[in-house]
């Protein structure tokens, strides 16, 4: 039963909610792609999205929703400025500004960094999302790296 449901349109929303979800996440302006990639698609900012996308409906929503931060940093450089700053996956002598929309990539040297300390300020997700769109986003996730396209009910993800 919960097999189909994810791909049944929905009256007044267009599309199935895999459909709508991968839309959010895509979101040129402010969608999850700003800072995650997907298959190749979007930027790597933020971490791989495939292993925890294969957590449970809940416990995925709450990383989604989650401010606490693991990784990201405010690096305070010596010429005075400071910054939230992720650093990048593959190189890290590059951080990700995230004061910047989209995220831009400084590359530092060592030398002109004052401190790094963990981040307060940088809050995740940027953008809030209603209980409907996170479901969508969530069952997109999960149908993307899990191959399950059962419905997310936004209950679920409260
Ligand atoms: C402006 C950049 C940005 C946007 C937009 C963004 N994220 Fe993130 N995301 C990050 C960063 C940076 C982290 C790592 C935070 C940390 O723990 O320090 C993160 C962490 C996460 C995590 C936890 C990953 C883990 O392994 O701990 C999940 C899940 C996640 N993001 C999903 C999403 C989804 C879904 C969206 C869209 C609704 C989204 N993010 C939008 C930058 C972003």
């Amino acid at each position: 039963m919960a097999i189909a449901l994810a791909l049944l349109p929905v009256a007044g929303r267009a599309g199935t909610q895999i459909e709508r979800g991968q839309a959010l996440f895509f979101d040129a302006a402010k969608g999850c792609a700003v800072c995650h990639s997907v298959k190749g698609r979007g930027t790597a900012v933020g971490p791989n999205l495939s292993t925890i996308a294969r957590i449970s409906v809940r416990a995925l929503a709450t990383a989604i929703r989650s401010t606490e931060t693991q990784y990201v940093q405010t690096v305070k450089l010596k010429a005075g400025d400071s910054f939230p700053a992720m650093p990048d996956a593959k190189d890290k002598t590059q951080f990700w500004d995230l004061s910047k929309t989209p995220p831009e990539l400084r590359k530092l040297d060592p030398a002109a960094i004052d401190s790094t300390k963990p981040n307060v300020d940088w809050r995740h997700p940027p953008a809030a999302y209603p209980n409907e769109q996170l479901a969508d986003i969530v069952a997109f996730l999960r149908y993307t790296f899990a191959g399950d396209k059962s419905a997310v009910d936004p209950a679920d993800v409260q």
